[in-house]
């Protein structure tokens, strides 16, 4: 398999499976406990801290592990609303968050809060003006706001540093979800001072069901989980040791990557060169110049991606139409409709994510198999229109 589906999850890095090998196996204690093993795990588990904090630029006790990004997301977000109040509470966010903002904001909405959720250009990225007027509706009762950092489908970088300043100018909280941001774009607290932060580990080569949400120190905050206390009484539950040792192991892997001055944007300019330049009717999507070098999001004219999708699959190729948790979906996503694309457009548009892992070997082939499915669709389709077309069936 050529796996070019790096936004909904990445492979995990050889030295993290190594870090993790001992804490799955011989060393099972709980890091609660008094005794040698325990106090072992617990090391870990506060090593694991560091490494993260380090990267974030954050202090240790900033970061609080927990299940993942949707947990991280909920945590923050449940939190936030709880401490403004749905008597006042206004909650500003963008049309193309991921659902586990969004779906929980949807929710904030039903029982009684206000919210706004602020449009995008069609390159994909916050009308920051917007954002400025529904903070400033927000400034007189309290509020707070949450804007993603870089976007799954898209791979489009929101202006969420200006929007941070903009959100504290009016006196709200911030809350950003920088899943797909860490590792690709420089993500530091001590230079963008955001209140929450949510980070999943297996979008940067770490273990999934593992991540964190930073919590600027001074901030009120109150857990989701409540229980045995750990995490300093943010987030109760045994915690999963080998993960959180995989993810700090990841986080320094990523730092070091970056520092490096290492991106992609070579190969994946690459494979959109031999895309485009293969086969007439391509467009590559989203805001050419706010993008991070990970992601291409292409719509091919006269061509169903749900058809694209299972004959790249045949060839070997792993890709994903829109965001993964929409595959299978017929329906455009709300990105795509916030971004203005046609029905026809949103249903021709194919997501490819890229990683460290892949080669420059894969995505040569793999934008070869991209053109050979794009021309054999139309041709089983017989061309002509822009409209939707029958989805090709093996
Ligand atoms: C932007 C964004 N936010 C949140 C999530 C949810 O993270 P997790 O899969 O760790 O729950 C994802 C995962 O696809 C994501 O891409």
């Amino acid at each position: 398999m050529i796996y070019l589906d790096a936004n909904a999850t990445t492979p995990m890095l050889p030295e993290v499976v190594e870090a993790m090998m001992p804490w799955l196996t011989e060393q099972y204690c709980n890091p609660n406990a008094s005794y040698r093993g325990a106090k072992a795990a617990r090391k870990a588990v506060e090593q694991a801290r560091e490494q993260v904090a380090v990267w974030l630029g954050a202090l240790p006790e900033e970061v609080v592990f927990m299940s993942g990004g949707t947990e991280s997301t909920n945590t923050a977000l449940k939190w936030l609303a709880r401490w403004v109040g749905r008597k006042s509470g206004r909650v500003v966010t963008t049309a193309v968050e991921h659902s586990a903002v969004l779906k929980v904001i949807e929710n904030f909405a039903q029982v009684g809060y206000a919210v706004e959720k602020c449009g995008v250009d069609s390159g994909g990225r916050l009308d920051l003006e917007a954002f400025d007027e529904a903070c400033a509706r927000a400034e007189e009762g309290g509020g707070f706001a949450s804007v993603m950092a870089v976007n799954n489908e898209t791979g489009v970088i929101q202006p969420w540093v200006e929007a941070c300043e903009k959100a504290h100018a009016r006196g709200l909280a911030f809350h950003t979800d920088a899943i797909q941001a860490m590792g690709k774009v420089e993500v530091n607290v001590r230079e963008v001072p955001v209140d929450f932060l949510s980070l999943s580990a297996h979008k940067f080569h770490g273990p999934k069901g593992v991540g964190a949400l930073y919590v600027r120190s001074g901030c009120r905050f109150e857990p989701l989980l409540r229980g045995g206390g750990q995490e300093s009484d943010r987030r109760s539950g045994t915690e999963n040791v080998a993960g959180i040792v995989g993810m700090g192991k990841a986080a320094e892997l990523a730092r070091l990557w970056l520092e490096a001055g290492r991106d992609l944007r070579g190969l994946r300019d690459d494979f959109e060169a031999r895309v485009v330049g293969g086969v007439e009717g391509v467009t590559v999507n989203g805001d050419l110049i706010h993008r991070v070098s990970t992601t291409s999001h292409l719509s091919f004219e006269r061509c169903e991606a749900a058809g694209l999708l299972i004959l790249l699959d045949e060839m070997g190729v792993a890709c994903s139409a829109g965001s993964a948790c929409m595959t299978g979906k017929q329906q455009p996503s709300h990105v795509q409709k916030a971004m203005g694309f046609s029905d026809g457009k949103a249903r021709s548009s194919l997501r490819f994510g890229f990683s460290r892992m892949n080669t420059r070997e894969e995505v040569v082939e793999a934008a070869g198999c991209v053109v050979k499915a794009v021309e054999k669709l139309r041709r089983v389709q017989g061309g002509g229109g822009t409209g939707p077309v029958m989805v090709y069936s093996p």
